[in-house]
């Protein structure tokens, strides 16, 4: 598969999307709060004419994210969970939807109770296993939706022959890349149609907005969503735009402190007597950790592990915590926590959370770019404390 010529580098992280104004001669891009712009005269309309449609600083976001993504064309919406239901817009009635049987639980949520309800048919099947997919293919199937890492267990689906297993059957392939970002994967690259994010997260960086973005790889997909955005009305707020657009500066900066963080809080419970099994790709014995080196530049900044719950207190242990907040989201600078069973995956049913291979023993860690030292620290304490 041709890889993309746009590259994503920290250079084009700083100075891709950039519109300097040229009034003030400011170097960053500002914020054009406008929701109209003035015509000139009805034959003479201004680059923009109304926010929903287009918007500049919306449209700087847009540029970046499509470079570091290696996409033909990016589209920022107003939340991780408008891209995907904007993105799904693509499909018709009847249509037919292969899924990855461990996804975020709003995404399972919005296919199995919202969209399903406009007679789009999911199919949930556990893609690290190609043969699950081939043996899901329907004459009605028309793309493949899936998370790799998967949330929150971190297993590797391997995009090549998702892509390959796609191409055969002439279906639409998307891939949330929220938990890796371009600086670690890069699904074009490997011949994804549609890649998604939660810009909330790693993009943005510092959990003060909500925002997502769809990125594609051809034209004419391009102007497909472009369409989808304006008539739904999802584009992403011209605010929330230059929060991301500010973040995403120093996105490769931070990718290498919170994969050097989540490393260290390996190291350190691997050696726990308290945990029974940690979940991260970069560890030898981790089933996909050869597919994870191949396709992954790392192993990412979130892990997670399944206490022992008959030797710790999982809400004391919690509690004893200084530096990690007990908070659904994750990608931000500062440490997060949480138990999926009750938190970001409580929108899965019990069957469904139980099929994915959850339970409540099982926490999620999102490293944040605190001194390692404190956040293994922190973690010894907290586990100490929280001894039955
Ligand atoms: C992998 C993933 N995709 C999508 C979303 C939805 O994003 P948002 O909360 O920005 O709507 C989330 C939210 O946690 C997520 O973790």
């Amino acid at each position: 598969m041709a890889r993309s010529k746009k590259v994503c580098s920290q250079t084009h992280a700083i100075h891709t999307g950039v519109y300097k104004d040229n009034q003030y001669n400011s170097v960053t891009t500002p914020i054009y709060t406008s929701s109209t712009y003035y015509f000139n005269s009805v034959n003479d309309p201004p680059p923009y004419d109304y926010t929903r449609t287009g918007n500049p600083t919306r449209q700087a976001l847009n540029e970046s994210i499509a470079q570091l993504e290696g996409g033909h064309a990016a589209f920022t919406t107003n939340t991780g969970m408008s891209a995907i239901l904007t993105t799904l817009m693509l499909l018709n009635e009847g249509d037919h939807i292969i899924c990855g049987h461990e996804l975020y639980g709003g995404t399972f949520r919005l296919f199995t109770q919202v969209l399903s309800k406009f007679k789009l048919d999911f199919s949930l099947v556990d893609m690290t296993r190609n043969e699950n997919i081939r043996a899901a293919v329907r004459h009605n199937t028309r793309l493949i939706y899936f998370e790799t890492p998967t949330n929150p267990l971190l297993n590797i689906v391997n995009i090549e022959a998702v892509v390959e297993i796609a191409h055969k059957h002439h279906l639409l392939t998307v891939l949330d890349n929220t938990f890796m970002t371009p600086f670690l994967q890069r699904p074009i690259d490997f011949g994804v149609d549609l890649v998604l994010h939660s810009t909330t997260k790693y993009m943005n960086g510092h959990s003060d907005m909500l925002g997502g973005a769809i990125v594609t790889r051809e034209k004419e997909m391009s102007e497909r969503i472009f369409f989808l955005v304006n008539a739904l009305g999802t584009g992403a707020p011209p605010f929330d735009a230059w929060l991301a657009l500010r973040g995403i500066k120093t996105l490769g900066l931070r990718m290498e402190y919170h994969l050097r963080n989540a490393a260290s809080i390996v190291d350190f419970i691997l050696g726990s007597k308290l945990i029974k099994k940690v979940f991260y790709p970069g560890l030898n014995k981790h089933p996909q950790h050869e597919l994870a080196k191949k396709q992954q530049k790392g192993f990412g900044g979130i892990l997670s592990f399944e206490l022992d719950l008959n030797k710790v207190d999982i809400n004391l242990f919690f509690k004893n915590l200084t530096y990690f907040h007990l908070c659904v989201s994750l990608g931000g600078v500062e440490s997060l926590i949480e138990q999926p069973w009750s938190m970001s995956h409580a929108a899965m049913n019990e069957k469904a959370r139980l099929a994915a291979g959850l339970s409540p023993g099982i926490v999620r860690i999102s490293a944040g770019i605190e001194d390692s030292i404190d956040l293994v620290t922190d973690i010894e304490t907290a586990l100490n404390a929280a001894k039955l």
